[in-house]
């Protein structure tokens, strides 16, 4: 697959989805050929499950089926949207993937880890990214971000210790996997926070044009 695939985690309220677009804008200046999307969602059916999966009047939603809607969403969309665009070569740029399942419902629910990654590799089918920028901020500060915005969605409005054990989920994934993570403190202002994260994203994509180049003429 020739395309480059980016995801961007992190706490509620960590801000991804303005240093998403922020990036996208800065690659399409370059000419670059971009994809954004998310998850849940990014299909059809990907934004029905999100619907219910946020949807605060869902209060009665089991773990297990949050689990499996979650993988479900992810399935289709990897194989609608995540695939075809690196297929076609493109940069794509995911809010939230899998990460987000480790993270939310394995430490942040306590269900079984194996179990999640099982699931998931399921709906992956071998797709990973190449470069996930993971947003830390500290959790009072990123709820409170959202909820000077407005309401909070059924995950946002869980206890602190839940988003406290999210946040320790995802650090902890990326002390798992350092060569895959760049952890960015995003509790800063949103320019600081974007030339951050451009300055990864820069670095990873300088590799991919080199590479690109190596492979001029072979299709
Ligand atoms: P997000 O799009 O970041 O929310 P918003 O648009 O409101 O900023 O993510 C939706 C919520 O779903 C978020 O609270 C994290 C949660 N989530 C999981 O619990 N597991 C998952 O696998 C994913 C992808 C998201």
């Amino acid at each position: 697959m020739s395309g480059f695939f980016i995801t961007f985690e992190g706490p509620d309220g960590a801000g991804k989805t303005t240093q998403i677009n922020k990036v996208a804008g800065k690659l399409r200046q370059l000419g670059k050929k971009v994809a954004v999307t998310r998850e849940p969602g990014g299909t059809k059916l990907g934004e029905a499950i999100r619907n219910i999966l946020l949807d605060p009047q869902q209060n009665n939603l089991c773990s297990e089926a949050e689990v499996l809607l979650y993988a479900a969403a992810r399935a289709q969309h990897v194989v609608e949207v995540i695939k075809p665009a690196l297929a076609e070569g493109k940069i794509v740029l995911c809010d939230r993937f899998l990460d987000s399942s480790i993270a939310y419902q394995g430490f942040g629910r306590k269900l079984n880890l194996d179990i999640i990654q099982t699931v998931n590799r399921y709906a992956v089918a071998g797709i990973k990214p190449d470069l996930t920028v993971l947003l830390d901020v500290p959790v009072t500060v990123g709820l409170q971000r959202i909820k000077s915005k407005g309401g909070l969605d059924r995950i946002e409005s869980e206890k602190l210790v839940f988003h406290e054990q999210v946040r320790q989920g995802f650090y902890q994934l990326s002390r798992q996997e350092p060569d895959r993570f760049r952890v960015i403190d995003a509790s800063r202002p949103v320019d600081v926070v974007s030339r951050q994260v451009w300055q990864v994203v820069a670095e990873r994509l300088g590799d991919l044009q080199y590479e690109d180049d190596n492979h001029g003429g072979t299709g």
